[in-house]
């Protein structure tokens, strides 16, 4: 549980680190990627001897029986979340954009309005568009440096067409926790426009100090039969390219329609995925997220205390996941002008607030899952790209 350890990743052909500089102009020589959601961190110890046995074996023929991998996936929910997961509720996807896509061609029609608190994970807008679906956009109001739900307002773009609701809990970026009373709410919300809700809940895991992820089906129980769950252990453990999320769906028609869909595109998923998450969780990959979050607790500390001290930013109450989200409006300057300090003043690949929708014209989102030094030195940058501001 070293999570100050150097491991290069450069070379790779990791996304976050050698797509920087195509993707933004940002040197690979001696660049900070802190943009995609992944960490610069190893798995725990359990994880990299699971995948350690299948390669000793060495056959990768179909697998695919899976009791122990849906039994861990029960443990972790009812260990870490309080929520009893019935294994036979459990579908496995490749990963939960692939799930997304899946929700839409099982439950919306080509034109169906897809209802989107922003700004939002961009995926969700580029799978909905791409499947010739709308985004119907609800902005989320920040009140006092946090994020809440406008359901009035959304209530108000609601057509005969909207069909479905994707909500990301703990939100991204942001790093809402919602609460009970706001899960509630949007639950009734739901009910009372007869929507489909879509709860992606893969940053449950990743929580700050004092932090508490109350999972969908505890806040609102009575809309299990309009209430289809994304969870994954990818985002947790740094098991992204692995591929491999869960759907898990209480409600019997539902869980017949998805796997009507499921069959129709002959998903199953590779060997690799289910024999990582089966050892994370696991007592040992529990010690081992705890030990991660504090660690990402002291790089937000360190970040936003950075942050703060540069006149006119303002990092957003990080509550789950590593990925800071910070206002540049304060500075007065265009989106072209702070990012172009942040990429080429600061040497920082950070996401472009406006792929998250409406509401994140002047924000970036900075990806904190990685070692200690780098945000130091990311922070230092950062304040003499600015500092003209001091
Ligand atoms: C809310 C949310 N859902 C899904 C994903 C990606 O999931 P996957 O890699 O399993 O497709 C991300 C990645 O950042 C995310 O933030």
């Amino acid at each position: 549980m070293n999570f100050d350890q150097i491991i290069e990743r450069r070379g790779t052909g990791c996304i976050k680190w050698d797509a920087m500089e195509a993707r933004y102009g940002v040197s690979s020589e001696n660049g900070i990627a802190m943009w995609v959601a992944d960490m610069d961190f190893r798995p725990p110890e359990a994880v990299q001897s699971a995948l350690q046995r299948l390669l000793d074996h060495g056959i990768y023929g179909y697998g695919g029986l899976d009791d122990d991998y849906r039994a861990a996936i029960c443990w972790w929910m009812a260990n870490r979340h309080g929520w009893s997961v019935e294994p036979g509720h459990i579908f496995t996807t490749h990963g939960l954009v692939n799930a997304v896509g899946l929700c839409l061609q099982t439950w919306t029609a080509p034109g169906d309005g897809v209802l989107l608190f922003t700004p939002v994970y961009h995926a969700f807008a580029r799978t909905i568009a791409a499947a010739g679906r709308q985004v119907v956009e609800s902005p989320l109001v920040n009140r006092e440096g946090r994020y809440e739900m406008d359901l009035d307002a959304a209530s108000a773009l609601i057509d005969a067409k909207t069909r479905m609701v994707v909500l990301c809990s703990p939100h991204n970026p942001g790093g809402r926790v919602w609460s009970a009373q706001e899960l509630r709410a949007l639950a009734e919300f739901c009910a009372r426009h007869d929507l489909l809700l879509i709860s992606d809940e893969i940053h449950h895991d990743l929580l700050m100090p004092g932090q508490r992820h109350i999972p969908m089906p505890i806040a609102a129980p009575e809309i299990a039969d309009r209430l289809v769950m994304l969870t994954a252990a990818s985002k947790t453990f740094n098991l992204a390219g692995t591929h491999c999320g869960n759907v898990i769906i209480a409600d019997d028609r539902l869980r017949q329609q998805f796997a009507g869909t499921m069959a129709a595109f002959g998903i199953s998923p590779n060997s690799f995925g289910p024999a990582a998450v089966q050892a994370a969780y696991s007592p040992e990959g529990a010690a081992w997220v705890d030990a991660l979050c504090a660690y990402l607790d002291g790089n937000r500390q360190i970040f936003d205390a950075g942050i703060h001290a540069i006149p006119g930013l303002r990092s957003m109450e990080l509550q789950s996941t590593y990925l800071a989200w910070v206002d540049f409006s304060g500075t007065g300057m265009t989106p072209a002008e702070f990012t172009r300090r942040v990429e080429q003043g600061a040497g920082i690949a950070a996401n472009h607030g406006p792929t998250f929708g409406t509401g994140g014209e002047c924000w970036l989102r900075f990806n904190l899952g990685t070692r200690r030094a780098l945000v130091e030195e990311a922070v230092t940058r950062l304040q003499r790209a600015f500092g003209d501001l001091q």
